[in-house]
């Protein structure tokens, strides 16, 4: 089915039933998927790829070369619970900067930002107004949820939760089962308290199952070893480790990431 105005570049194949909305614009060699649903005003750069099944929300705007595979939905507007206190501003459009891919069955909302040659993995979840850097891995069923910001070139493994408002910077490591937390009332709160997200700093690593209490800040170069829990800000280059997390050691010279790129 397809709308008014649409633009259609050369050699586009369309899947059967696809759905495209008014004023979509869709660029050269664009392949689009059975049953994908194209909303109003969605901007498809060239050669992307959309895989079956997919639904774009109004507006959202791919760049060259994306790819997103089945199942995924792109664009979504949050549904916040009463008392959220998540910013209910109207959101930008969802942008997927050239190469991104958003694998199948994600969900991107409304008002993100997937960088260049980003990869948001399969069942993935990044809400509203997250930013997610160039390069940059999400895992396997990893949540970022809304005001995040990761730089470039992080790997975030598989089942990871960022919590609103942390702050990963270029090249950090998050092992597989991180969890960050952001309100120690756990919900007791009046207006005035202010969630802290972890602050993650460059090129730090996190162990597998670690946990990291709210506004804690893992410096530079830091490691943090598998299921430790994290009260106190880490210093920069510091091993910590245990229940709650101790520093043990320095992390040695070889291991610094300007060995390793
Ligand atoms: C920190 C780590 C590298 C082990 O360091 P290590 O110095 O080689 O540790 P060792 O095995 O020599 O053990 C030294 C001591 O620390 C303890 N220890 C080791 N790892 C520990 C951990 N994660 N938490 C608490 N204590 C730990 C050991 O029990 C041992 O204690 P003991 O001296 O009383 O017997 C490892 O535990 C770790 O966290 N690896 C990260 C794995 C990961 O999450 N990868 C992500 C991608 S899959």
């Amino acid at each position: 089915m397809l709308g008014e105005r649409v633009r259609i570049g050369d050699g586009v194949a369309f899947g059967a039933h696809a759905v495209i909305g008014d004023g979509v614009g869709i660029g050269d060699r664009v392949a689009l998927g059975a049953h994908a649903v194209i909303g109003d005003g969605v901007e498809l750069g060239d050669d992307v790829r959309i895989g079956a099944h997919t639904v774009v929300h109004p507006g959202t705007a791919i760049g060259d070369a994306c790819e997103v595979q089945d199942g995924a939905v792109l664009g979504k507007p949050p549904a916040l619970a009463r008392g959220s206190t998540a910013c209910r501003a109207p959101l930008a459009p969802l942008r997927l900067e050239a190469g991104a891919v958003v694998c199948a069955g994600a969900v991107v909302f409304a008002g993100a930002d997937v960088g260049a040659r980003a990869i948001v993995g399969d069942q993935a979840y990044v809400r509203e107004r997250a930013r997610i850097g160039a390069g940059t891995v999400v895992g396997r069923g990893s949540c970022v949820d809304n005001d995040v910001v990761v730089g470039a070139r992080v790997k975030v493994q598989s089942g990871v939760y960022l919590t609103a408002w942390s702050e990963v910077d270029d090249d950090v490591f998050i092992g597989p089962g991180v969890t960050t937390t952001n309100d120690d009332t756990m919900s007791r709160h009046g207006p005035e308290y202010a969630l802290r997200g972890a602050r993650l700093r460059r090129a730090c690593r996190v162990g597998g199952g670690a946990v990291l209490c709210p506004g804690v800040e893992v410096g530079e170069e830091a490691f943090v070893a598998a299921g430790a829990v994290v009260t106190r800000d880490v210093p920069p280059r510091a091993v910590v480790m245990g229940v709650p997390a101790r520093v043990v050691r320095d992390v040695g010279e070889a291991d610094l990431l300007e060995h390793w790129r």
